[in-house]
């Protein structure tokens, strides 16, 4: 009986916290940028305009994260979509699901939204 409670209370309630966003720090956006340059440079750019070597050639190109936040095609200005494609991919795209802990994935999630608010086509920003 206590098991069952401990699984129906606790359980959605670490689910529902791994989907909180953890508070941007600046030490947590420069975690992101690193594992952004090992993981998802190589098809999203360097530079997160989807030139990535690998990102180019594929049949589906990977994403531009330099356009208005609002724009992204599956995000949509939802930072805890962003989030979602990251922990699951986007099916049939090369955008496979990362087993990165949350953690980092929170931090690649504030890098990758980084790439359009400091980019110039984002108006007033
Ligand atoms: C093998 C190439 C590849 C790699 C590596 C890759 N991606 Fe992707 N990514 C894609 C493709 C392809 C899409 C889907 C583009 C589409 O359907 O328009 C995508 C989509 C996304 C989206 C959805 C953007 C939106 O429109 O809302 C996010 C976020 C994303 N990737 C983040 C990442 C992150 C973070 C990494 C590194 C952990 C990464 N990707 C690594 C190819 C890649």
């Amino acid at each position: 009986m206590l098991l069952l409670a401990v699984v129906f209370i606790f359980f959605p309630a670490i689910l529902t916290l791994s989907q909180t966003p953890p508070k941007k720090t600046p030490e947590l956006l420069n975690r992101g940028k690193t594992l952004y340059g090992k993981y998802c440079a190589s098809c999203h750019g360097n530079q997160g305009d989807g030139n990535g070597t690998l990102g180019k050639k594929l049949k589906t190109p990977a994403s531009d994260f330099t356009k208005p936040f609002d724009n992204w095609e599956f995000s949509k200005g939802d930072i805890k979509k962003v989030f979602n494609a990251i922990t699951n991919g986007v099916p049939n795209t090369a955008m496979a699901k990362s087993h990165l802990s949350d953690e980092d994935r929170w931090a690649l999630t504030y890098a990758v939204v980084e790439f359009a608010a400091s980019s110039n086509k984002t108006p007033g920003k």
